[in-house]
């Protein structure tokens, strides 16, 4: 077929409204493939999770499924166990040859863990790091390109009790020494520096810039990835390669309580400081693998591979915990889609021979521009489930992700959920749900979720509003940490009872759900959470802005898009290259996720009598919509100002 064809075959199916039921053949091999256990969780939720709770393996059986003192809870307490125990050595007992990870480098080099090489390399590097000083509750900083060794940094703390806290490696420097500052880390482990597409991001001289404001950190343990020359602060800092491989391969897991912090993770919210969401031992354990398994269908033969990076909660989730838990094999890959080439992906899915694939609509939307040559180029008839995660998935992506990935043999489970809830919660269960493109469907067996109006009254089916979650669950956050009172205030102060996750929703006639993007201040650019206020409290740090306001664009590939308004000090016409300069400042102060697409300069901003910013209005001049209501504006002139300057075209920048 031709793009052209292709094209109109996807108009038509567009058109008619398919719903794609699992084929029999897939029912018949599924691990769920039956409604019974909905059922079964709606009837006696508690016991119901107590059931799924035997999948673990305790050191010490817990006393009660859940404590639950609104807003916070405790899962299976009095319950010890550990969970670097859980995803290595209780499969190693049973002979540790199946292979954990593939990992495989932009240039193609390949290592491979079995699950025992995996355990030694934990143990070392748990031994290494008590040798550093760190004790059980101590946290630890990560700061990591995509390498084994990040994983193994992980599983290495939650041996030895200490919470880590991993930063996503394309963060700035200042975005690293704030979530080291917060959650007080002891330790640094980083690299000298990663690779992406050829180039170098200079992890090392992060960190250097980063540690010069954050007094707790003793040690910096530094792998070396790149061998390129970087400082090394005698005292502080100490090379992996001289401090890990000597260790015993032996180290006794700690006996973890479940309510045990097993980790923060620092999220973006509607203030300009991140939150330092808090997840535990047991039930977020629990959560993980018991989703990894019913949602994707995982067997013992499985390929899996989720393209995410581990320092988001995608991957903690679904690279690391889930899958080693319920003893899968992996893929991991330490690049981009387009490098060398745009088949890459492919190639990698070939090679590997993967039956699972977990990615995003942004990647997705991508591979649609790239156009369908690319996989086709490659053998991709190993696949047999699909996953898209992060943000809304449109439609046409979806069907193309179909069509073109999945041979229209694999169901594409869309998973709804969020840092704070550690696991999916709204998705498909491949064996049983008749999928509709661009919708997750229904709360997963054990997840209750609701949609309400303002008032907080549930929507009829039919109609929308705001995603609320009803009932606890394993994997969901304790809290921010340190900061007990915006955790009451972010989820559950906006409606009484329920936790509001922040997100709009449609629900249609048979109940399926269908995410509509946030409703608060947090744009959603490539499936990454960025605050619209981070953004502008990085502009306004600028010497020659006055003020500024930055709303999330619809964006074809990337969602939403960052647009800045700003404008300047003084009466002077800023100069043209001040919006490039600005893109980069904000890259500098945040990371280059946080990098606006566009900034237009406006002598003013429109603002409400009682001076807050009018986003919505901003909204609809970004994406050229016919402006909503402005009467509540105190100086209706601005607009037209604004306007005119937007056909002025007083905007830069592409990536
Ligand atoms: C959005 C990523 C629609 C949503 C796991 C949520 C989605 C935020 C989907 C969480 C989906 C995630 N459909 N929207 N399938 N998955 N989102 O914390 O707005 O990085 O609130 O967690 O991503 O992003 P986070």
């Amino acid at each position: 077929m031709t793009e052209k064809g292709h094209e109109a075959a996807l108009e038509t199916l567009l058109r008619e409204e398919r719903v794609f039921p699992p084929s029999e053949e897939f029912r018949r091999q599924a691990n769920v493939s039956t409604e019974d256990i909905y059922e079964q969780a709606r009837r006696d939720p508690e016991g119901f999770w107590a059931e799924q709770a035997k999948s673990l393996d305790w050191f010490k059986p817990y006393g009660r499924v859940l404590e639950w003192d609104l807003p916070f809870a405790k899962w299976f307490t009095g319950g010890k166990l550990n969970v670097s125990y859980n995803c290595l050595d209780r499969h190693v007992k049973n002979g540790g040859d199946k292979v954990a990870y593939y990992w495989e480098a932009e240039d193609g080099e390949q290592r491979t863990f079995t699950y025992s090489q995996l355990l030694e390399e934990v143990c070392r590097c748990a031994n290494a790091l008590k040798e550093l000083g760190v004790k059980r509750g101590d946290r630890v900083a990560i700061y990591m390109p995509m390498i084994p060794e990040l994983p193994i940094a992980m599983l290495a703390c939650a041996r030895i009790g200490a919470p880590h806290n991993v930063v996503f490696g394309g963060f700035s420097p200042d975005s690293l020494s704030g979530r080291i500052n917060d959650s007080e880390a002891k330790v640094l482990i980083t690299a000298d520096g990663g690779y992406r597409r050829g180039r170098v991001v200079p992890l090392k001289a992060n960190s250097d810039e980063a540690l010069e404001s954050t007094p707790t950190i003793q040690k910096v343990l530094m792998v070396r990835r790149t061998g390129e020359d970087v400082s090394f602060v005698e005292g502080r800092d100490v090379w992996w390669h001289d401090i890990v491989p000597g260790q015993s391969a032996e180290c006794e897991p700690e006996e973890m309580d479940s309510e045990d912090m097993l980790y923060l993770l620092y999220t973006s919210g509607t203030t300009a400081k991140p939150k330092g969401i808090v997840h535990t031992t047991a039930g977020y354990l629990l959560g993980v693998s018991y989703t990894h398994r019913l949602v994707f269908d995982v067997k013992p033969e499985d390929v899996y591979w989720c393209a995410a990076d581990i320092g988001w909660v995608t991957g903690h989730s679904y690279i690391v915990y889930g899958p080693l838990a319920n003893h899968t094999t992996g893929v991991i890959y330490e690049g981009t889609p387009d490098y060398p080439d745009r088949d890459r992906y492919w190639k990698l899915i070939e090679k590997y021979r993967v039956t699972i694939l977990y990615t995003s609509p942004t990647a997705i939307r991508s591979f649609m521009k790239w156009g369908p040559r690319y996989p086709q180029s490659c053998d991709l008839s190993s696949l047999r489930v699909l996953g898209t995660v992060g943000e809304p998935i449109n439609p046409e992506a979806w069907l193309w992700y179909y069509r073109y990935i999945g041979g229209e043999r694999c169901p594409v489970v869309d998973t709804w959920w969020q840092t704070e809830t550690g696991m999916i919660m709204i998705s498909p269960l491949p064996g049983l749900t008749t999928l509709k493109p661009g919708s997750a469907t229904r709360p997963l067996p054990g997840v209750e979720a609701d949609i309400l109006d303002e008032q907080g009254n549930s929507v009829p089916l039919g109609g929308g509003g705001y995603l609320v979650l009803t009932r606890p669950w394993p994997a969901m956050l304790r809290g921010v940490y340190g900061d007990p009172e915006r955790y009451r205030q972010t989820y559950w102060s906006r409606f009484s009872g329920v936790y509001f996750a922040g997100d709009g929703a449609k629900r249609d006639s048979d109940g399926y759900f269908w995410l509509m993007g946030r409703v608060d201040d947090v744009m959603n650019v490539s499936g990454h959470r960025i605050s619209t206020t981070e953004v502008e409290s990085a502009l306004v740090s600028h010497p020659q802005v006055a003020e500024a306001a930055v709303i999330g664009q619809q964006d074809e590939v990337t969602g939403q898009a960052i647009f800045a308004f700003v404008t300047v000090k003084g009466d002077v016409e800023p100069e043209s290259e001040l919006g490039e300069e600005l893109r980069q400042h904000v890259a500098t102060k945040i990371g280059a996720i946080a990098r606006p697409k566009q900034i237009m300069f406006t002598p003013e901003l429109p603002k409400t009598r009682s001076g807050k910013i009018m986003r919505r209005l901003l909204r609809d001049i970004a994406d050229n919509r016919q402006l909503g209501d402005t009467t509540t504006l105190a100086d209706a002139s601005v607009v037209e100002t604004i306007k005119e300057a937007t056909s002025r075209a007083a905007v830069t920048g592409e990536e």
